[in-house]
This record gives structure tokens, sequence and C-alpha cells, in this order.
């Protein structure tokens, strides 16, 4: 998705904008620009392509290196109009007094436009973002900042924007609605950008713009205000991220960067959540009593995509561990579908960026309707986390591939917790707990050991770079990570994979299998395995390839299937952590083989903040 940053301070903006536009290539983007003002001059420079070409650019404009400090930037992910030099961000009036970057969708664009240009007003675009410059231009009046107000008063959809102008040096309008935008608060600069990854080179206190506000951002303070122009505080908040973090260090991709730091990353999320000896979880950040916990009767899971799978992972764990009957929405189907919320349901939104469209809608429907919220997130202060009001944080640190790995198995490793809490308060007993809870513990070791195999995954995935289609099957709680597994493979390396649950191939789609079509079997040594056995024979009977993911030492199941991934010896509850590990590295390395481009995969963004 798109990518804001913007900077005023007293160092040359230029350098600093395009090592934030950098920083946010993990969205995903087709195009970038920057907007430099300086004593009355706008300078705009766009590029079609990567931000090394608008680097180049930007060296035909020296004059910009020392005394322009001011100024946005932006990655463009084509909606409306073609990826296009024209079409990117920034989109400057006619007079090329004011520039702005816009993410988001403005809706009645056409209306806006119509009446525009029946005015007299040119457009230079194709982009529905271009009115809100020409509306700025209109309203002003001598205050950039109530003719912002005045021009988003004009929209319907969503924004996040930027604003600058050659008659306000120094001076950076923001304003958000539906699309997320943090103000970093630097030592004699500010900054504001749509993601904090863009930020943490030169800060980590920040601010959340809220849906409604507008601010108006100098190097030496900020001016905010709410939705109906009352000047506002709004908390800063600490990032404990570090720019290293969102770094990729020593490995080729931010992928395979993100997979090796899974021991860490789920030890990070059950870290001081455990109590070994009452066998129990602690989750402060659920703020819900043991009366509360008691009174749950119902739990909806409202995700997408990886976070959806995670979910679905949950759903077993909420039913077997804790004995509650739980169901599992796509986000979207949840915000539309009008679901039923009775007083005792707990809504569980899981998302890694707490940006998600889909879900933010879910939450607010689930909040409206009185549900008890409780969302897991990654990033701390994003728009789901504020507006669920309570949830457990992941602690996964910066997840910049777009193909989530560390963050699902954060996900699963906190629901497990989650689960453990749920069923101590019901039906399990001390020393249950307390063995749910060493097994959780050790789950961290279990991913390393898995990690260890690297170089035998890599060459087991080189034998299958070649095949054009897949299918991945489980059981229980390993159906969810089929499914996840199979998007991991579709997301980076191109490749059709579809995630079945391996009762479910009978029913149709073994019509399709024969030997251009491998099968990933997960019989990992935990209940349903002699039934992925039979499944595994009848692939073989087709003459499709089988590659199974199987517990160490499974002699029946190397004997069975043309290649194994071992993963250690685990129960069922932790299995689909080191199991998505191995399937991740799986996914990874034959999309290396296919010599694609892994950390962003075309057409796809990190963080889907539109229908
Ligand atoms: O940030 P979220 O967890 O809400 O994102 C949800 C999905 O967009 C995300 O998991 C997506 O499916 C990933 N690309 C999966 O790798």
């Amino acid at each position: 998705m798109c990518g804001i940053i913007g900077y005023t301070g007293h160092s040359a903006a230029a350098p600093i904008l395009l090592d934030g536009l950098r920083r946010l290539e993990y969205r995903g983007y087709d195009s970038a620009g920057l907007a430099l003002v300086g004593a009355g001059t706008l300078t705009e420079i766009k590029e079609v392509g990567k931000v090394a070409r608008l680097e180049e650019a930007c060296a035909g404009f020296p004059e910009l290196e020392n005394d322009v400090c001011c100024g946005i930037a932006h990655t463009r992910w084509a909606t409306h109009g073609v990826p296009s030099a024209v079409n990117a961000h920034p989109h400057c009036d006619e007079k090329y007094e004011f520039a702005i970057v816009h993410n988001g969708i403005v809706e009645n664009h056409h209306e806006l436009r119509a009446h525009l240009e029946k005015k007299g007003y040119h457009f230079r675009s194709s982009t529905d973002s271009e009115v809100i410059v020409h509306l700025i231009a209109e309203a002003y009046e001598g205050d950039l900042l109530s003719a912002t107000a005045a021009a988003v008063r004009q929209l319907s959809g969503t924004y996040g924007i930027a604003v600058v102008s050659s008659r306000h040096p120094g001076l950076i309008v923001a304003a958000r609605k539906g699309s997320p935008l943090v103000i970093g608060l630097g030592e004699g600069e500010n900054l504001i950008a749509s993601d904090i990854s863009a930020l943490l080179p030169r800060t980590r206190k920040v601010i959340y713009l809220n849906d409604g506000d507008i601010a108006a951002i100098r190097p030496d303070g900020i001016d905010l205000r709410d939705v109906s122009n009352v000047p506002v505080e709004r908390e800063v908040a600490k990032i404990d991220w570090d720019a290293a973090a969102a770094e990729k260090g020593n490995f080729p991709h931010f992928m395979l960067k993100e997979i090796f730091e899974q021991p860490e990353t789920v030890e990070n999320a059950i870290r001081g959540r455990l109590n070994l000896e009452m066998g129990n979880a602690v989750l402060n950040g659920l703020e819900l009593s043991p009366r509360d916990l008691a009174q749950i009767s119902r739990i909806v899971i409202a995700g997408c995509g990886s976070s959806m799978h995670a979910g679905m992972v949950g759903e077993y764990y909420f039913e077997d561990i804790a004995g509650i009957s739980t169901s599992v929405e796509q986000a979207a189907e949840f915000r539309y579908r009008n679901p039923i919320i009775e007083p005792n349901t707990l809504v569980i939104p899981i998302s890694q960026s707490g940006e998600t469209a889909d879900t933010i809608a879910a939450v607010r429907e689930a909040v409206g309707k009185g549900a008890l919220v409780t969302a897991l997130c990654n990033v701390v202060g994003s728009t789901i986390a504020r507006e669920a009001g309570r949830g457990v944080y992941l602690h996964a640190g910066p997840e910049i591939s777009v193909a989530s790995t560390k963050a699902f198995s954060s996900q699963v490793a906190v629901l497990l917790l989650m689960a453990l809490l749920l069923g101590r308060n019901r039906r399990l007993s001390r020393s249950e707990g307390s063995e749910l809870a060493r097994e959780i513990e050790q789950a961290p070791e279990l991913i390393r050991q898995v990690l260890a195999q690297a170089e035998t995954i890599r060459a087991i995935a080189k034998r299958y770079a070649a095949f054009d289609d897949f299918f991945y099957i489980g059981r229980g709680c390993l159906y969810p990570t089929a499914l996840e597994g199979a998007l991991k493979l579709k997301e980076i390396s191109y490749v059709h994979a579809e995630g079945y649950h391996a009762a479910e191939l009978k029913h149709g789609p073994i019509a399709l299998l024969d030997e251009r079509h491998p099968v990933l079997a997960l019989a990992n040594d935990i209940p349903g395995r002699e039934k992925i056995l039979g499944n595994i024979q009848e692939c073989r009977a087709r003459r499709a390839p089988v590659v199974a993911v199987a517990t160490v030492g499974d002699r029946e199941v190397e004997q069975l299937t043309d290649d194994v991934i071992f993963v250690p010896a685990c129960s069922r509850f932790i299995a689909p952590l080191p199991t998505a590990v191995a399937l991740q590295l799986f996914a990874y390395f034959i999309a290396v083989e296919r010599g694609c481009e892994i950390d962003q995969p075309r057409n796809l963004a990190k963080s889907v903040t539109v229908e």
C-alpha cells in the first residue's frame, strides 16, 4: 500500500525523505515522488519504479542538498489511474504553490473533480487524490491548516494526507481519516509518516493521529486539532523497536531474517506470561477478571490472510483446551454479514499491522454491538489496538516482509496462552495447565531445531521448484497450518498452491492429482496421523509426488513419501509452530530458486488499508 513520509527541521530534507521511502518500500508500490519547499520555492520530483530511480532523479537538483529542510514524499500503489510519473504523488496545484501526498481512497472524487473543473481547475493526473490539492488551493486564505481542514471536510472515503506549501516553508499539515498517520517527535525537527518504520532512524517518540485529527507540524512544535477543530493533546508513545530491527542485517531478504527471528519472537510473545507453577497464563492487557472470563460463552475471531489462519488455529485451542464454542470470520464478512453478538461473546480481532481496513471495520462492528473486544496486534498504538481498547501485543518487532512469518507464529503462541488462561478458568486442572505451560515454554527451542535444518529444506525445495501446482493437506490444528503454508508459497513464488483439509481431498480436488501436482502432507505424530497416512496413499495412487512434514524418526512416513521434512516431537497444540516454520522455509527456498522478488511480491501490499 502507499507510504507517506514528511520531514521538517534543520537538516536537508531530501536524503531523509529518500531514506524514509526506502524503509516504506516493503509495503509495496509502483512509483515514488517527493516535494520540497524552501523559501518561496516548491520542487516536485516523481518517478515510476523504485525509490532508487527517484534518488537518481533527485541528483539532478543539487540545490536541494543543503538548504531545503522541509518536504513530503510518497510511495504509490496504483488504485485510480495506471502507475505513471503523472499519477505518482505528490500532486500539486496549478501554480505549484501547494503539494499533497495521500493514502486512502477519495470515494466522491468524480463529483469533486467535475465541480473543480467547472470552476476552471485543470487536472494533470487520473487519480482520485489530485482533487485534494485543488480543494486546498480553492479554500486557501492565508492559513494552510484551515484550508486543509476545509478541503478534507468535502471528502468521503479515507485519507491520510500530508500537505506543504511554498507560502509556508517549514510547515507540514497532516490529516487523517481511516488511513494511519503517526507524528515522529525529534530534537528541533519533526516528522510525519504512515508507518513507524520510516521514523525509527530519527526518533522513537511518536504521536498516533486519531481519525478526524489535523496537525500543523513545524520543527519546533505541533499544533493538533480534533475533528471539531478543538486543540487537543495526544499521548506521546515510546516505540521499543530500534532502527536495526527494521533492517536486513546479513540476511538476503527480510523474509528469511524474520523466519530466523522466530525463536526470539515467540519467546518475546510468551515472556513473563506463563506461570508454570499455577499452570496458567498471565495476560494483563486482557483486562478481564476471572469472573469476566468465566462469563464468556462464545468466541468470534476476525482477521484476514495469515492472521485469519492463526485465528483458525486458535479456534481449535479455545474449543479443545477451554471448551468454548469458537468461530473464525474473514473480517470483511464479519463487517457486512450482520453478525450475531450475544452479551457474553468475546470478539478477538487479529492483525499484525493493526491497520487492515476490513479488520478495523470488524472491530467497530463488534464494539458497536457491545461485544467484549480484545485485539491481538503487533504494532503498538495501531488503530485496532487503540479502538479495541484492550488486547495482547505480540512483541514480534517490525515485520517488514510482505509475507507474514514471525507475526503468524506469535499470534499462534498468544492464542495458545489465551486458551490456557480460559482453560484454567474453567475445566483445566492445575497439573494439566502446568503440562501445557511447559510445552509452550519449549516452543522457541523446537523452532530453533527446525531452523537448524534450513539447508536440508533448501535441498528438498530445489527438487520441487519447477512445479506449478501444489496441494497442502492437514488435519486438526494442522489444517489451518496447511492453509498458511499454501498462502506463503503462492504469495512469494507465484506458484499455484491450495490448502485443503486432508479429508476434503476426496470430495473433489483429488480429480486434479497426477505427477504434476505435488502434495505437502502434514503428517506429524499427533492425533489424525493415521488418517493422513491414508490420504498420502491416495495421493501416491494418483502418482502425485508427496513431501511430508513428519515427526523426527517417523520411518513409516519416510517410506511412504518422496521427501520428508522432519520436525521435533511435540503435542498437537504446539505442532503448528515448528510445522509453519518448516513450510515458510520451503516456500522461501522455492521462491529463491524461481528468482522471485521475495520481500515485495508483485501486486501485494504489506498492509491492506483499503477495502
Ligand atoms: O496486518 P494484518 O495481520 O491485518 O494483515 C492481514 C493480511 O493482509 C496478511 O496476513 C497477509 O495475508 C500477508 N501477506 C500474509 O503473508
